[in-house]
């Protein structure tokens, strides 16, 4: 049994190592990568990428994601009558949908628009909210 532990605990960190060695040289810029996860991993988001267009003045999209993300996301349909966030299904959330550019056709473009989405690393912090259920 201790034996098979321990292959097991190799193969994890020769992975772990694999990875590194194989995506590091892609790996984005910190700003692109939220320091905390979760819901306030969400909104430093949102702040650092998303309110230019989605502040309280721009509200572009009719998208307010400054004023209180949660209420403007969480249970709520969008423009294109989906779910922009639809709680424990991140797949059927137009927030994730649009930041990994896999909404489906003819619900506009990809978000930050023209960006093919934003880094793997922060796009999985909104999934991870997403799958969580999304708590404020
Ligand atoms: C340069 C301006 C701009 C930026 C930056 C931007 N958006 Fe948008 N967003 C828009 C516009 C315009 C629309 C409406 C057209 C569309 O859906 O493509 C929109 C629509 C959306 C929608 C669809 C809302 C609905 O009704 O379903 C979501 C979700 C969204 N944006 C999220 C984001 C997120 C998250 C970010 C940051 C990662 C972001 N946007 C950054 C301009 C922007």
């Amino acid at each position: 049994m201790r034996r098979w532990t321990h292959v097991a605990m190799i193969c994890a960190m020769t992975l772990t190592g694999c990875d590194d060695y194989l995506f590091g040289e892609l790996e984005d810029g910190p700003d692109d990568v939220p320091a905390q996860t979760g819901y306030a991993g969400v909104v430093e988001i949102a702040q650092s990428q998303c309110l230019g267009c989605h502040s309280a003045a721009t509200m572009q999209g009719g998208l307010d994601l400054e004023t209180d993300l949660h209420a403007a996301t969480v249970g709520v349909t969008g423009q294109y009558i989906l779910p922009i966030v639809l709680e424990g299904q991140p797949r059927e959330s137009m927030l994730y949908m649009k930041i990994t550019d896999s909404h489906p056709d003819n619900t506009g473009t990809d978000m930050p628009p023209g960006s093919g989405g934003i880094s793997d690393a922060a796009a999985d912090v909104v999934f991870d909210w997403i799958l969580d259920g999304a708590p404020r």
